[in-house]
């Protein structure tokens, strides 16, 4: 999707809707989506070609009934795909299909992720997060993003996957083409632009079927081996196989990234907030949760109309693309008493940061808990901790939704750091 830009010139309006194409309103697209969400609840964009959800109960349907809203972006009349043989293993993914397929794809990982297999993992967890922030604290001031919160999950995954993580710089480089967004949208830049995703794409499912041979004839304790095994036993393709690796290298970063630094951006910005976290007054599960909904790292989703279907009684058309808006659902009214009021013990609170229904986040658990122990690690090292700058730089796609930096001081609590120092 195309990023908002500070201009909010033309060509970046491609992907995004043009209220949101400038810095500050991608930042806080929050009076905007109210504005939506009461007068446009179901609107049509020309220029994107979809349609725009914005309230629970229908973004609620839509993530609901994947029979007719699908996942597929090969149903879609307005997406013009690369032919078949050229397309990524991505496409082959969970994530990008439905019904039986979904379900045996899903199926190969899904014991895995649940929360009691992640929990029998804290204890490595707690010393990665350890191991970075002990550095980082040091000088009492860090940036959140660049030395925590990307580093962080990236470790964590090639962890479970089974890949050095010394490959990380390798893996940003790769997750950020595929995830990279164009702004320029004339023929020779669209056409480096495939060139670029097409290679990074290549390269990445080059270096996952070296690691699949070796755990095929290696097995070990690890996620590669469990998709070398299903795939051995013909339970998965190859390039099932191939886009299953890629797609949790990617799927996992940029938004767990995205959780942690909104989740300094709103407890730095509400400090009584960020003092009954610290005291243990209010749980910190109970904090992140409300981060997931006021500041949702994935703001919208993407599903494609397999049948003629009325919404609030517009009439969309099969193969129509359909943009549920999790951010603005989340902020609805009729469901989330003062909704946009940062409450950390809001009870219940059933908003859609992971989504909803088939596709609902297979790493919501592992997401979890790394903001957990990673918010706790960082508590523990740093006391009084403020927010340095004035400018935030949004994370430049159009449906991920965090900042690029988010630099703080703090007064390192030397004390707390260690049960040894
Ligand atoms: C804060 C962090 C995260 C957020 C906000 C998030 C959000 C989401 C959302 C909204 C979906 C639904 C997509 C859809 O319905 O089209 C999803 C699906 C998915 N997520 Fe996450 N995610 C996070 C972390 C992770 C992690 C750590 C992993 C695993 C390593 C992961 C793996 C997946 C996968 C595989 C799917 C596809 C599930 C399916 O299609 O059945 N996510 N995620």
């Amino acid at each position: 999707m195309s990023a908002p830009t500070d201009e909010g010139d033309a060509q970046s309006l491609e992907r995004v809707p043009s209220a949101l194409s400038t810095r500050e309103a991608w930042l806080d697209p929050f009076d905007w989506y109210a504005e939506m969400r009461e007068d446009h609840p179901v609107r049509y964009d020309d220029h994107r070609e979809c349609w725009d959800v914005f309230r629970y109960d229908d973004v609620d349907r839509i993530l609901d009934d994947p029979e007719t809203f699908s996942s597929d972006p090969r149903l879609a009349s307005t997406i013009d795909l690369p032919p078949e043989d050229e397309q990524s293993p991505i496409m082959e993914t969970m994530l990008l299909t439905d019904g039986d397929r979904h379900d045996r794809l899903r199926g190969v990982v899904e014991d895995w992720f649940r929360p009691r297999a992640i929990a029998g993992r804290a204890a490595r967890f707690e010393e990665i997060a350890a191991d970075l922030l002990d550095d980082a604290v040091e000088g009492g001031r860090m940036d959140v993003i660049d030395d925590f919160a990307y580093p962080f999950p990236v470790i964590v995954i090639a962890e479970l996957l089974g890949v050095p993580s010394e490959d990380r710089p390798q893996f940003r480089r790769w997750s950020e083409t595929l995830v990279e967004t164009p702004t320029d949208t004339s023929e020779a830049a669209t056409e480096a632009y495939q060139e670029r995703q097409q290679e990074a794409s290549e390269e990445l499912a080059e270096y996952f079927e070296e690691k699949l041979d070796a755990r095929a004839r290696e097995p070990r304790d690890d996620l590669i081996t469990v998709i070398a095994e299903a795939a051995s036993e013909d339970r998965l393709t190859h390039e099932e196989a191939l886009g299953f690796c890629m797609l949790l290298l990617v799927a996992g970063n940029i938004t767990t990234t995205n959780l942690i630094g909104n989740a300094m951006r709103c407890l730095t910005a509400h400090p009584t907030a960020l003092e009954r976290v610290r005291d243990g007054s209010v749980s910190i599960e109970s904090a992140v949760e409300e981060v997931l909904r006021y500041r949702s790292p994935v703001q919208a989703l993407a599903r494609i109309a397999t049948e003629p279907v009325e919404l609030r009684g517009t009439e969309i058309e099969a193969g129509d693309v359909v943009v549920p808006w999790l951010g603005a659902a989340n902020r609805d009214g009729d469901v989330f008493a003062d909704p946009g009021e940062f409450r950390i013990d809001r009870a219940p609170n059933p908003h859609f940061g992971f989504g909803r229904g088939t596709h609902y986040c297979l790493g919501a658990p592992l997401a979890r808990m790394e903001a957990r122990i990673g918010l706790n690690a960082l508590f523990e090292r740093a006391a009084d901790i403020e927010r340095r700058g004035e400018t935030l730089q949004p994370v430049r796609s159009a449906f991920i939704y965090g900042v690029e930096e988010f630099p703080i001081e703090f007064r390192p609590r030397r004390d707390a750091a260690s049960p040894s120092s």
